[in-house]
């Protein structure tokens, strides 16, 4: 096996808050270990446009507690081509690239693993992105402070309905998952969740919110997944005036508020433990896998089971979300 001198490290998907943290600790990591690091902009559309940037340690000061990704992050559907692939391939070599760390969610680690199987370059992944639904990891980077982001906002709309006896109908991120919406739900003591691992009877939400209020509360705060499938917070709303027109509803979006900001401490734990152990796994001779962490011990996962499982929300916690909302 060829010695690893020259890592390149980049960013894609949705960025997430932590990433920087991650791309210090690879920088960091890599240099501790007499390495050299390119820094690829734009994701998989910096292989292609030959967007390299050398990174020593001083270029990663102060990045810890910036949000987003200074080596900026893009999606690319050009690299589901293999002539894109190739292209990049070509620029990998010439570079003298020995070996990357992908910092993404599984649309990423897709494209890691097709350059690992078409071309044998070395690739760990390292999962970034706030919805948490990668398989082979308890938390994904940013996940933590997307929930803190929303959990802010829902604090501050409760306020307000309250004031006004209210339902708020408020739409989180996690176009397939519902994690975001279940933490934020139990940490707001939110009245209803709806995410799409679980159907949501809309005629039984209403007799729950019914009760709700001969019970004597004022305010209502549903959180709605983006990936909810009875369709968008609005269209949830519309459906729930329909039944009980003389609620008072308002309908917040939280939208990409939750991708920015400074990460939360357990997001920059995550992210350098993780981006230092994607490199100490590449000069270990490890490649085609992601870099997670489960009960609290860095565990590897073969790419494509990372992108083709499932990860699963526990069903329990949404029961504990229902009891406490009671
Ligand atoms: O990063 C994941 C995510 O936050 C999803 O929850 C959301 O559907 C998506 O990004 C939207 O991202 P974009 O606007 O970049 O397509």
């Amino acid at each position: 096996m060829k010695k690893i001198k020259t890592i390149g490290v980049l960013t894609s998907g949705g960025d997430a808050p932590g990433m920087n943290a991650a791309i210090r600790a690879v920088v960091r990591t890599s240099t501790y270990h007499g390495c050299h690091v390119l820094g690829i902009q734009r994701g998989f559309t910096g292989l292609l446009e030959n967007l390299f940037i050398p990174l020593q340690n001083h270029s990663v000061a102060q990045k810890i507690s910036l949000g987003g990704t200074f080596l900026k992050s893009s999606r690319c559907p050009e690299f589901k081509t293999r002539k894109a692939r190739s292209a990049a391939w070509q620029n990998i070599q010439l570079q003298g690239i020995d070996a990357l760390v992908v910092i993404g969610g599984d649309g990423s680690f897709r494209g890691a693993d097709l350059l690992v199987k078409e071309f044998g370059l070395p690739v760990i992944g390292v999962p970034g992105t706030i919805d948490n639904d990668i398989y082979g990891t308890d938390y994904t980077i940013g996940f933590d402070t997307a929930v803190n982001t929303a959990v802010q906002a829902v604090d501050k709309l409760r306020d307000t309905a309250d004031s006004h006896n209210m339902v708020f109908f408020v739409e989180v991120m996690g176009r397939d998952a519902g994690f975001i919406a279940l933490n934020t739900s139990i940490s707001t003591g939110a009245e209803a969740t709806m995410i799409p691992e679980v159907q949501t009877d809309i005629g039984k939400l209403c007799e729950y919110l019914e009760l709700e209020r001969r019970k004597n509360k004022t305010s209502g705060i549903i959180i709605v997944a983006e990936g909810e499938e009875q369709g968008s917070a609005s269209a949830v709303a519309a459906k729930v005036k329909e039944r009980l027109p003389n609620y008072e509803t308002r309908v917040t979006t939280l939208g990409h508020v939750q991708r920015g900001g400074s990460p939360t401490a357990n997001d920059r734990v995550l992210a350098s433990i993780l981006g230092h152990d994607a490199v100490v796994a590449l000069l270990d001779g490890k490649t085609g896998m992601m870099v997670g962490v489960v009960n609290n011990q860095t565990v590897f996962t073969p790419f494509h089971e990372a992108y083709s499982r499932h990860r699963e929300i526990n069903k329990r916690w949404v029961n504990i979300a229902y009891i406490l909302s009671l």
